[in-house]
């Protein structure tokens, strides 16, 4: 065996949770490779950053967190940094001039020879001269798409011991011209529907009993001859498996059919992610969204319609080029029309190579209209959601116990509406199902009582 086999390693995720997945997968393959994961880098030999590219501010947080490690590397020199995910595919070579003391950047279809690679720095590094000041491998990057790499084969270690990820697809065939993702993870690439069952069925053989399928666009899910509302039924179906949820799915592939499944079978949660971004229909189009604002409200409508209850999210984004006061007053009026439940809001930022980096100048909004455009965004927002969950009060819902709260009696957990409630009870019961009284809410997620 080889001497670098049983070293600590440390992932440090940030992003998406398909970012989130990607980061269990790597821990997985190293530890099937002998390594054991460290939960901190100061005591590991490999330290991976696992990047996300979405936005500007998403890089510069990394790339601080990134330098700060150095500080590590200065005392122990032989710990391997790397950095992987979207931002490593997007400043490739860039980022090991840049940071010169990274030994490997990888992208999204890298990881399969993640250890090969560590392997290579780590040999680089033993065969230097004992006397060398700089006693390290070479700088590696690993870069290139792969249409056909969808880590068939391999183990992803989960940590939560209650809900499970399930990458069914990977990449993206839009081209939303504010959006990085198909210039950093490809096209879209779907696994076979009977290997992605087989997991789910060993998902729940290990005990775990919620399942989250994701994807850029995770409903265009198709493979052989199995579409996505045919995947989630049989997904749905899985002995043991009570609550299925999935994200990120495009507007316009929400079908009726795919609606009636959600209504039809039991374990799939009553709840939606339906991305909007802007509520004008010259914004949609300039993003290259193919949808308008009216398709959109059909498709709220029938989900509303087929589905009971239903629990709305979206994600939107202001102050794209061009978006003029009125547009953005749209999208604003669009928020008090549907009235989600939750919302993900950001400041448009900027992308090199996507399409929108070629509006002209004068389209883009300074930092300061942006930011005046968001806050009013995120109040507007914030009053909805507000005035939906103190109408939540007094309800009894059912409630999956995920991890102990921040104090120490209590225990948080989310319902089938995807709702955050905290109440006191023993940290023994994580990972089992409650009838929990929600007594309050701070706004964004509750308080409760077990009611049984
Ligand atoms: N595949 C997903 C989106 C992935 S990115 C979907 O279609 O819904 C997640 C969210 O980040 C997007 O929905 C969008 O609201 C936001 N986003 C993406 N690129 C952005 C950019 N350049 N600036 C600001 N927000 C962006
Ligand atoms: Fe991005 Fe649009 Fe795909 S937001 S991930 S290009 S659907």
């Amino acid at each position: 065996m080889d001497e670098f086999v049983a070293k600590k390693v440390y992932v440090e995720t940030y992003g998406c949770q398909m970012n989130i997945s990607d980061g269990e997968l790597m821990e997985g393959i190293l530890v099937e490779k002998g390594y054991e994961v460290s939960n901190s880098a100061e005591e590991a030999d490999v330290i991976l950053v696992n990047t996300c590219a979405i936005r500007e501010h998403a890089e510069e947080r990394v790339l601080g967190r990134v330098g700060q490690l150095y500080g590590i590397k200065k005392e122990r020199p032989e710990v391997i940094i790397g950095v992987t995910g979207c931002m490593a595919q997007r400043l490739g070579d860039n980022l090991l001039q840049r940071a010169p003391y990274v030994d490997l950047v990888m992208g999204p279809d890298g990881y399969r020879s993640l250890p090969e690679q560590l392997e290579r720095i780590h040999i680089g590094a033993k065969s230097m001269p004992s006397r060398s000041s700089k006693k390290r491998g070479p700088q590696l990057a690993v870069l290139d798409l792969d249409v056909g790499e969808n880590y068939e084969g391999l183990v992803q270690r989960r940590t939560s011991p209650v809900s499970a990820w399930v990458p069914i697809q990977r990449g993206c065939d839009h081209k939303c011209t504010f959006c990085i993702v198909p210039y950093v993870r490809g096209p879209e690439k779907n696994r076979k529907s009977s290997d992605i069952l087989n997991e789910v069925r060993e998902i729940a053989e290990a005990g775990r009993t919620e399942v989250t399928l994701l994807g850029q666009t995770v409903n265009s899910y198709e493979s052989d001859g199995v579409c996505f509302h045919e995947l989630l039924r049989s997904v749905a179906r899985i002995d043991g498996i009570r609550r299925v949820r999935f994200t990120s799915p495009h507007p316009n592939d929400v079908t009726p059919e795919l609606l009636r499944v959600m209504a039809e079978e039991p374990a799939i949660c009553e709840q939606l992610h339906l991305p909007l971004q802007s509520g004008n229909d010259k914004v949609l189009r300039r993003m290259l969204r193919r949808y308008t604002v009216d398709t959109f409200l059909e498709k709220v409508t029938l989900a509303r319609d087929l589905i009971p209850d239903l629990s709305l999210s979206t994600d939107i984004i202001v102050a794209f080029p061009g978006e003029s006061e009125d547009q953005f007053e749209d999208t604003l009026d669009l928020l008090r029309q549907v009235r989600f439940d939750d919302a993900y809001t950001y400041k448009y930022s900027l992308r090199d190579g996507t399409p929108a980096t070629r509006f002209p100048d004068s389209d883009f909004l300074s930092n300061e209209e942006a930011q005046i455009r968001l806050t009013k965004l995120i109040e507007v927002h914030r009053s909805i959601q507000n005035d939906i969950n103190k109408g939540e009060v007094g309800r009894i819902e059912e409630v999956l116990v995920e991890k102990k709260g921040r104090e120490t009696s209590q225990v948080l957990g989310r319902t089938r509406r995807n709702k955050v409630v905290a109440f006191n009870a023993s940290s023994e019961i994580i990972g089992t199902y409650h009838q929990v009284l929600l007594t309050g809410t701070t706004g964004a997620t509750f308080m409760g009582e077990l009611a049984n």
